[in-house]
């Protein structure tokens, strides 16, 4: 497969990043995780952990327990055993909402955003945490509820101004390709100003030109705004080129982890990808 191939369609993708990113102490630590669905086990005693400001890259072959691992990772779902320290607390019971407040947010496999709906106005959607006035507030549009709109107002026009979408932002997002759905979906997140940002394959089904800028975004992210990221993806040019280290899953079991060289060259991450390779 790809695993010994060097990319460099991403080069002009990387030559944005400054090389003065620090990586800081450890912020998220996944202790012996294990989760099943009924007779499934979907995450056998994985541990692996996630640095302050790195992008930490989640691989594997389909139904390896990444998508589920990022569900653990938000409260969606509760592993029977285990434990997951982020920032020093001990969090046995998190919902994802409470996930979401202390500064984990993330996007989806497949796209989870009002149709319907301006891609302002779904970008306003993941400002709602933030949001202090209550429904009855912003109903009557009562003083400190109107400062408060605008505030988040300026907030999400200047998301639209990062990830260049100016263009579109009165414009449903239904009626937009593809590729561009995926970085409105990414600009809801950011809007919730993460600490943790958690990328199911963000790149999946774009073509060569789409996943470019999105490497361009999902780097000037992790360096302008310090975002921590950690990302599921598919194409290995793209992981080996922006990710700092990467832990690797098979069978709901971790079989490698390390920065990409260490990964590339891991004899039993070599056979689980000849295994499904075509
Ligand atoms: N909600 C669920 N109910 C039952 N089984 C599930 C559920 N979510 C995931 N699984 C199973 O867990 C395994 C891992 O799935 P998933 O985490 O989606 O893998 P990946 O994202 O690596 O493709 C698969 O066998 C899948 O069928
Ligand atoms: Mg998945």
């Amino acid at each position: 497969m790809l695993m010994n191939e060097p990319d460099n369609r991403f080069e002009a993708a990387l030559a944005n990043d400054s090389g003065g990113r620090k990586i800081g102490p450890v912020i998220l630590d996944m202790q012996n995780i294990s989760l099943s669905f009924g007779g499934v086990r979907a995450l056998t005693d994985i541990s692996f952990n996630v640095k302050q400001h790195e992008i930490r890259a989640i691989i594997g072959p389909n139904g390896a327990g990444k998508s589920s691992m990022l569900n653990v990772i938000n409260g969606v779902y509760r592993p029977q055993q285990g434990e997951i320290i982020y920032r020093g607390q001990h969090r046995k019971n998190m919902d994802c909402y409470a996930a979401a407040k202390s500064g984990i947010a993330r996007t989806f496999q497949n796209i989870a955003l009002f149709k319907g709906m301006t891609v302002l106005d779904n970008i306003m959607t993941g400002r709602n945490l933030k949001m202090k006035s209550n429904f009855l507030m912003q109903a009557l549009y009562w003083g400190p509820a109107r400062r408060e709109e605008i505030e988040h107002r300026v907030k999400a026009e200047e998301i639209i101004d990062f990830l260049e979408i100016q263009a579109i932002r009165k414009t449903p997002v239904g009626r937009l390709p593809y590729g561009l759905q995926k970085r409105v979906e990414l600009g809801r997140a950011l809007a919730a100003e993460p600490e943790i940002l958690l990328l199911d394959e963000p790149m999946a089904g774009m073509n060569v030109e789409e996943k470019q800028d999105m490497c361009r975004f999902i780097l000037d992210v992790n360096d302008q705004f310090g975002t921590t990221i950690v990302l599921i993806e598919h194409d290995m040019g793209v992981v080996m080129d922006i990710s700092d280290r990467v832990v690797v899953l098979d069978y709901g079991k971790k079989i490698g982890d390390g920065t990409p060289d260490e990964v590339r060259t891991n004899q039993d991450v070599i056979n689980a990808y000849l295994g499904v390779a075509e």
